[in-house]
């Protein structure tokens, strides 16, 4: 199975950006990490980041015939992206939403998120090891419904 990890807007800053919220350890760390797990997991993977709602669904768009199933952190786009949503539902592949903070404890616009609208599963809080989750409800390892 190949998987898609998609990281938005502001993820390239991690390690630097908020580390109260964010932790210390950068975004080149988190896409080592991806890797060995997916690895592990018997899974192929492909990690991109952008800062542009665009290039993100342009990302989504050529998953299409190539990917088994994304893994999503659109970052601030989760709550005002309908062209992020759009793009998901046009590929229709399996999405799962991961957030590395618990948004839903944060200020009330981030309680909205469009993406959350079409995927499986929904991680949040959990930091890098969200992603890993994700990776491991795709190998059919952990229950997607758990987080749902
Ligand atoms: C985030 C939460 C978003 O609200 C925020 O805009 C981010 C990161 C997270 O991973 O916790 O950029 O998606």
């Amino acid at each position: 199975m190949k998987v898609l990890v998609i990281n938005g807007v502001n993820l390239n800053m991690l390690g630097i950006r908020e580390p109260d919220l964010y932790g210390d350890k950068s975004y080149a760390s988190l896409v080592k990490s991806i890797k060995k797990e997916a690895k592990a997991l018997g899974l192929g993977v492909k990690c991109v980041q952008s800062n542009g709602e665009g290039k993100i669904v342009t990302y989504i768009q050529r998953a299409l015939g190539k990917y088994d199933a994304i893994v999503i952190n659109p970052g601030a786009y989760t709550h005002t992206s309908v062209a992020i949503l759009d793009a998901l539902k046009a590929v229709n592949i399996p999405t799962y939403e991961v957030h590395l903070t618990d948004v839903d404890s944060r200020e009330d616009f981030r309680k909205i998120s469009y993406v959350s609208l079409v995927a499986k599963s929904r991680i949040t809080g959990l930091g890098f090891e969200g992603y890993y989750k994700a990776l491991r409800m795709i190998a059919g390892k952990d229950d997607p419904k758990e987080n749902a």
